[in-house]
């Protein structure tokens, strides 16, 4: 069974570093024009706040009974207070939020009306941190790595994993022989090179590989292409409905065609898919099994309505629905 690697979780510390980022929802209803202007008017009833990004993979993490250390920055400012709170709440998680003064916490804010989004509001600033922050993050990081099963680079394009300093926690990574695993982001994925595994969706994959893919033969070239260009040891590309399809630097590639669902909710499909595929791997999981947890637990979080993450109950319970189907 693919779900028998799952008892091992609990003894398993992993290492979370990338772009944090406050989830705020916004739910309420439409049932007029404003007079003010051609907009509709949302009456609020109720405020959300979840941790996201490199946070909710950590939740993710922590969601299967595993440790997930966290690194990653804030703002000073309300959002990264908040974000603080959310995360103090989790006994299994270690936060070290970094304040970066000159940056804002970023903050997406999603107006729902009706269960439907009618606006995101992005506040954001992308760039470098300062040298002091990032010598912070790498102080710290170096203490983790001595501790942790595994490391997770959750990169959502902020500029808080700048490549020199993916390198520096790749080059240590390897010395302590430690796997990492990345969730990327861009066009050059030559940042990355050296890292244990690699997660895009089929769309980043097809950017970063110059390769449109339209069949098996070309999402095939464009692993090829990256599998060379970062030189890792596999390579996964993540296909939405699809599935996913794992190609190993040798060896034969894999193909899993996703599980039928009614979809709900597409977002945090790729951060739950690369927690259960590093945590897999770390209990020990073949490749094969790794993947087909990750392909397994992201068909159901996409199933289910605002939820970003599965417990080992829920992961058990979709194992056995796919065993009766
Ligand atoms: N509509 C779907 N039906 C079934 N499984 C899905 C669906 N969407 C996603 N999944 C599962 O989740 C995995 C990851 O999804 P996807 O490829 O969309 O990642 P992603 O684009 O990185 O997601 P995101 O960035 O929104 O978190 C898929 O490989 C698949 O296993
Ligand atoms: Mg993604």
């Amino acid at each position: 069974m693919i779900t028998d690697c799952l008892s091992k979780f609990r003894g398993l510390r992993i290492l979370v570093i990338g772009d944090v980022i406050a989830d705020h929802y916004i739910r309420g209803k439409v049932s007029r024009l404003s007079p003010e202007a051609p907009v509709p008017i949302l009456h609020v009833q109720e405020d959300q706040w979840l941790p996201g990004g490199a946070a909710n993979v950590a939740k993710n993490i922590t969601a299967l009974g595993a440790r997930a250390e966290l690194v990653g920055l804030i703002g000073d400012d309300e959002a990264g207070e908040r974000v603080r709170a959310m995360l103090a709440q989790d006994k299994l998680l270690k936060p070290t939020m970094i304040v970066e003064k000159r940056m804002p916490t970023i903050l997406k804010t999603r107006c729902i009306a009706q269960g439907q989004q009618m606006l995101r509001l992005d506040r954001e600033v992308v760039g470098a941190a300062s040298p002091a922050t990032m010598a912070k993050a790498q102080a710290r990081i170096t203490t983790l790595m001595d501790t942790c099963d595994g490391i997770i680079l959750s990169d959502y394009g902020k500029g808080f994993l700048e490549p020199d300093f993916i390198q520096r926690i790749i080059a240590a990574a390897r010395k302590k022989a430690k796997r990492v695993f990345v969730d990327p982001k861009g066009h050059d994925y030559a940042r990355y090179r050296g890292a244990t595994a690699m997660t895009p969706n089929q769309g980043e994959a097809a950017q970063a590989s110059k390769t449109p893919i339209n069949d098996v033969e070309s999402l095939t070239q464009a692993a090829r292409i990256l599998l060379k260009q970062v030189g890792c040891e596999i390579l996964v590309i993540t296909r939405g409905p699809q599935g996913v399809s794992v190609f190993p630097k040798r060896g034969k590639s894999i193909l899993l065609p996703a599980k039928a669902r009614e979809v709900f909710d597409v977002t945090g499909a790729g951060d739950t898919f690369i927690s259960l595929f590093s945590l897999g791997l770390c209990a020990g999981a073949s490749l094969e099994d790794a993947a087909a947890l990750g392909n397994l637990a992201g068909g159901a979080v996409v199933a289910r309505h605002g939820v970003a993450t599965i417990s080992q109950d829920e992961l058990r319970a979709a194992a056995q629905e796919d065993t009766h189907a």
